[in-house]
């Protein structure tokens, strides 16, 4: 049975608009797929801006196999190690070899890579045998692509791209989804979005965590507005924590590249000790939830809340030239990366798990694709090998365009009924939003995060279907509203699916249970609003 705090709300609509394809999401999967739509009336939507998203603050950079003596199968094959093999290993093998077409593309609409005297600069990161890493502006890769993609899109008049427009909840009847019910933020009004085709390409949901490198907007609204739809979830108990994020009281939880260490920064505890030789042979470059978690337990046994980066060896004119947007931040908070030690810590950074999509991005329902960091086609396993999201945006964004298009050329029916929305006061009990996005938050990181058991895992359900009896009685009309029922149920489906993996793999790690389980686990969970209780307690 599903509980009514997961049924769908229910808030009139002031404005409608009719398009062809509705792209919701503006990072790298989403503004290349609506480059494979022209022609087409696209509308792209950002809760925020184009520059919000965690594309945009991409630093390290995107992986793909076009090194000199580099191939697509040592790609494929540390891929699959990563993911300690539960990618669907067709999705990788798309990855790898479409990755080098999509990425030598974006080189021709004018995307510029960092360059050394006589190649691309290509730079090392974990758990990769090569050095694959394509990086722009320093450490800004992200903003050089967004920039390469706008500028495309600008030159395709088709496409329109709104801001401030947050999606409420997606429309349609019957497994047949119809475009987006959004709320203007510019306007203050409720506006129907009626589409033929709708692709979601909105990201991840780092900030269900307190700690976390994702921008405030990355709330998992479109991961629960699909759920609450009738699609698929996967893989959701995988989610990555990035080991090296700074950490000082009040500042951002700002990334520190992991190309930081592939260039040869050292990681050293408190008491000054280099402690990565005592968890793994790769020391720095050891992989994410490797580091991640013997970052945890030198902070416990040293009684620190950090540990330290450290650069002191390296050339401060190649930090400065290598990591300009890493060094003016430090500098900001009096931490001069070319002398001092960068406090960090770990903070959820991506999930592997998302909406189940195919090869296309298509999902369980009619006309909804999914791409980039919200959907799920297996590709990243247990683990994403480093630089592997920017790559997969582009490679399966492509892919979702094209399909939609095709899908258009011969669409029939047309014509859509508007969904019955009004707009509603407020109802049910008084609740503090934040107090409660606080506590979910928390509660996510202590008892979900870096390390779960069974004990964390009963508590965390517990204290998520208390609440989700009151956030769920209440009709929100305020964005805050709808973002925390969204980090709810996006929570609580995580939640259950740590619950049930009883093994540890990749980036989900059962205190409990700390070695992999092949035989009862070699496969992956998926959840839907439909099944959602079955065989839990
Ligand atoms: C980083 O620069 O460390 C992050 C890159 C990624 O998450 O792939």
């Amino acid at each position: 049975m599903i509980p009514d705090y997961l049924i769908s709300i229910n808030p009139s609509i002031v404005a409608t608009e009719d398009v062809d394809c509705l792209i919701i999401g503006s990072g790298i999967a989403g503004l290349r797929a609506a480059i494979e739509l022209a022609g087409f009336r696209v509308l792209v939507t950002c809760k925020n801006d184009p520059y919000d998203s965690s594309t945009y603050h991409a630093q390290g950079g995107i992986a793909a196999a076009i090194a000199h003596g580099d191939s697509p199968e040592s790609h494929f094959k540390d891929t699959m190690v990563a993911g300690c093999f539960v990618n669907d290993a067709d999705a990788v093998k798309i990855l790898v070899e479409e990755g080098i077409h999509r990425v030598k593309e974006l080189i021709s609409w004018g995307c510029r890579f960092d360059k050394n005297e006589s190649d691309f600069d290509f730079t090392h990161e974990a758990a990769h045998s090569f050095s694959r890493i394509l990086h722009a502006r320093g450490d800004a890769t992200g903003k050089e692509i967004v920039h390469t993609l706008l500028s495309k899109i600008s030159s395709i008049p088709e496409i329109v791209l709104k801001g401030k427009f947050f999606l409420i909840d997606l429309a349609g009847v019957d497994n047949k989804i119809t475009g987006g019910i959004f709320y203007d933020a510019t306007f203050d009004n409720i506006v129907f979005v009626r589409a033929k085709k709708t692709i979601i390409a909105s990201g991840g949901f780092g900030q269900i965590f307190q700690e976390t490198t994702n921008p405030f907007s990355i709330t998992g609204d479109l991961q629960a507005a699909a759920f609450r739809k009738g699609a698929v979830l996967g893989d959701m108990e995988f989610y990555q924590f990035h080991p090296t994020t700074f950490y000082m009281a009040g500042a951002p939880r700002f990334l520190i590249s992991e190309s930081v260490r592939g260039e040869g920064g050292i990681l050293i505890n408190s008491s000054g000790e280099r402690f990565m030789k005592h968890y793994h042979p790769d020391m720095e470059l050891a992989p994410r939830d490797v580091v991640s978690r013997a970052i945890v337990a030198e902070m416990r046994r040293t009684n620190s809340n950090c540990v330290y980066l450290d650069l002191r060896k390296l050339n401060s004119d190649f930090i400065k030239h290598r990591f300009p947007k890493i060094y003016s931040f430090c500098l900001e908070y009096g931490i001069d990366i070319t002398k001092d030690l960068i406090p960090v810590r770990p903070a959820a950074h991506y999930a592997m798990g998302g909406i189940l999509t195919d090869f296309y991005g298509r999902t369980n329902l009619e006309n909804l694709f999914a791409c980039g960091e919200v959907a799920c086609t297996g590709v990243h396993g247990a683990n994403r090998l480093a630089s592997n999201s920017l790559l997969e945006g582009l490679v399966f964004g492509a892919r979702a365009g094209k399909i939609a298009r095709e899908q258009l050329g011969s669409f029939k029916g047309s014509v859509f009924n508007l969904p019955s929305y009004k707009v509603i006061q407020q109802q049910g009990p008084l609740i503090d939003i934040y107090d409660l996005q606080r506590s979910i938050k928390s509660l996510m990181w202590k008892n979900v995060g870096i390390e779960r058991d069974e004990t964390s895992l009963t508590d965390a359900l517990n204290r998520l279907e208390t609440w989700g009896k009151y956030i769920f009685q209440r009709e929100f009309n305020i964005q805050s509203g709808w973002e925390v029922q969204n980090m709810f149920i996006v929570s609580f489906v995580m939640t259950v699916a740590a619950m049930k993996r009883k093994e540890s793999r990749g980036a989900h790690f059962r205190k409990d249970f700390p070695e992999p389980d092949d035989r009862n686990w070699k496969k992956r969970q998926t959840f839907t609003k439909y099944n959602f209780y079955k065989g839990i307690k």
